[in-house]
C-alpha cells in the first residue's frame, strides 16, 4: 500500500522488517526485544545510539540533552510550561492550528502566555506573519508544522526570543538550527517511529530557573539525570526510532530528506495546482512539505475520488474533518514513486470528470 497517513505514519520497509526480527529474536539471542531488561548493555546501548545519533543530524551544539519520554506531545504541551514558566515569567504563543490551540489551553494553566496571532480566522489556513512578541516574554511557542491543516513555518519570526518547538510532524525532515530552540518536542509517530515515546531535546542551563516544586515524572532534569530511564522506558518504540534515525543518516541525513521532501511536494502540488477538479487549501507560501491539503472543486467528487485511489493502493488520503477533502502525508519515508501514484489518480480521475 502507498500509506499517506497523518499519524501514525509510514516508515521505511526496512525499519520494519529488522523490527520484526527483533521482535522474535533479537540479535539471535533467544530473547525478544520486548523481553530485555532495560538496565541491560542491549538495551541502554540502543538508548545511548538513539540518542547520538538525534545529535548528529540536527547537530545540536553543547549544552543540549536528548530526552526519550512518554506521554505523547500532548504531554508536552503542560511540561514545558510546568518546567519552565511561573507566575512571574511568560510564555508567547503563535497559534496556527489545533495542536497550537490545545498547547496555549494547558500552558496557560501555569503562567501568563499572550497569543502573539493567529489564523483561526481563515481555518488555520496560513502562518500569521509580522506580529509583536511581548518584550517580557522568555519563549516564543511555536509549531513548525500544522499536521491537519497543511501549512508550516518556512521563516523564522524575526526575534532573539527562544522557541519552544513542536515539530512532532516534521522533525528531520529539514535541518534545524537549534541555538534558535529551548526546547524542541516531537512525538515519535510521523517521521521516527511507532507512537510511545516522545523526543525531548532540551537546553538544560534553562531548567531550575522556578519556584514550582514539580513532580519527580514530570521534571526534564529526572530523565537527564537517568538517561531516559528513570523508569521503564519503551523500549520497543526508541529501538524502532533508533533505526529510522540510521536510515535517515544513510540516506544522507537530514539535508537529503529535505530535498526529498521538496521534490515530492513539488510534484504534488504542482498538480493540484494544474488540475481543474482539484485546488489547495493553504496560503502557497505557507504550503507544508509534511501534510499536503486539497479539496475537490466539487464536493460530490470526495467519495469517488477516495474509491479509485484504493482501488490503486492508496491508503490515508481522506482530509481531517476540519478541512474535508484529501490530506496526503509524505513523510521522509515515503518514495516519490508512491506520489506519482497519487497524481496519475488525479489526471486519471480528470479525464473521466472534467
Ligand atoms: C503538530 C502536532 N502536535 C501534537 C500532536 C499530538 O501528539 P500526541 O498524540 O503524541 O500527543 C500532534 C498529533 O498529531 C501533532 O500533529
Amino acid at each position: 500500500m502507498h500509506n499517506f497517513s497523518a499519524g501514525p505514519a509510514i516508515l521505511p520497509a526496512e525499519v520494519i522488517q529488522t523490527t520484526s526480527e527483533a521482535i522474535a529474536n533479537y540479535n539471535g539471542k533467544g530473547l525478544s526485544l520486548m523481553e530485555m531488561s532495560h538496565r541491560g548493555p542491549d538495551i541502554v546501548g540502543i538508548m545511548e545510539k538513539a540518542v547520538s545519533l538525534v545529535k548528529e543530524l540536527l547537530n545540536l551544539p553543547a549544552g543540549y540533552e536528548v530526552l526519550f519520554l512518554t506521554g505523547g506531545a500532548s504531554t508536552q504541551f503542560f511540561m514545558t510550561a510546568m518546567n519552565l514558566l511561573d507566575a512571574n515569567k511568560k510564555f508567547a504563543l503563535l497559534d496556527t492550528g489545533a495542536w497550537s490551540a490545545k498547547a496555549y489551553k494547558e500552558i496557560c494553566k501555569f503562567g501568563p502566555c499572550d497569543m502573539v496571532a493567529s489564523s483561526k480566522d481563515k481555518n488555520y489556513s496560513y502562518i500569521p506573519k509580522g506580529y509583536d512578541i511581548p518584550s517580557d516574554a522568555t519563549h516564543l511557542h511555536i509549531t513548525n508544522n500544522n499536521t491537519i491543516y497543511g501549512t508550516q513555518i518556512h521563516s523564522y519570526p524575526d526575534t532573539n526570543i527562544p522557541f519552544i518547538g513542536d515539530m512532532s510532524s516534521e522533525i528531520f525532515s529539514r535541518p534545524v538550527d537549534a541555538t534558535k530552540y529551548d526546547l524542541i518536542y516531537a512525538g515519535a509517530q510521523k517521521n521516527m517511529g511507532p507512537a510511545g515515546t516522545t523526543l525531548v531535546i532540551v537546553k538544560e542551563e534553562i531548567l531550575g530557573k522556578i519556584e514550582r516544586d514539580i513532580p519527580t515524572m514530570l521534571d526534564y532534569r529526572t530523565h537527564i539525570k537517568k538517561d531516559s530511564s528513570f523508569n521503564t522506558p519503551p523500549v520497543l518504540p526508541i529501538y524502532v526510532s533508533m533505526l529510522t534515525l540510521d536510515w535517515v543518516k544513510k540516506m544522507g541525513g537530514v539535508a537529503a530528506m529535505q530535498k526529498r521532501n521538496k521534490e515530492k511536494a513539488d510534484l504534488l502540488y504542482g498538480e493540484i495546482d494544474r488540475n481543474s477538479l482539484f485546488k489547495g487549501t493553504t496560503a502557497v507560501e505557507d504550503r507544508s512539505h509534511m501534510n499536503v491539503t486539497f479539496v475537490p472543486q466539487d464536493d460530490a467528487h470526495t467519495a469517488a475520488f477516495l474509491e479509485l485511489t484504493k482501488s490503486k493502493g492508496c491508503s490515508g488520503l481522506k482530509g481531517h474533518r476540519s478541512v474535508g477533502g484529501f490530506r496526503a502525508s509524505i513523510y521522509n519515508a515515503m518514495d516519490i514513486s508512491s506520489v506519482q501514484v497519487l497524481v496519475d489518480c488525479m489526471k486519471e480521475f480528470e479525464n473521466q470528470n472534467a
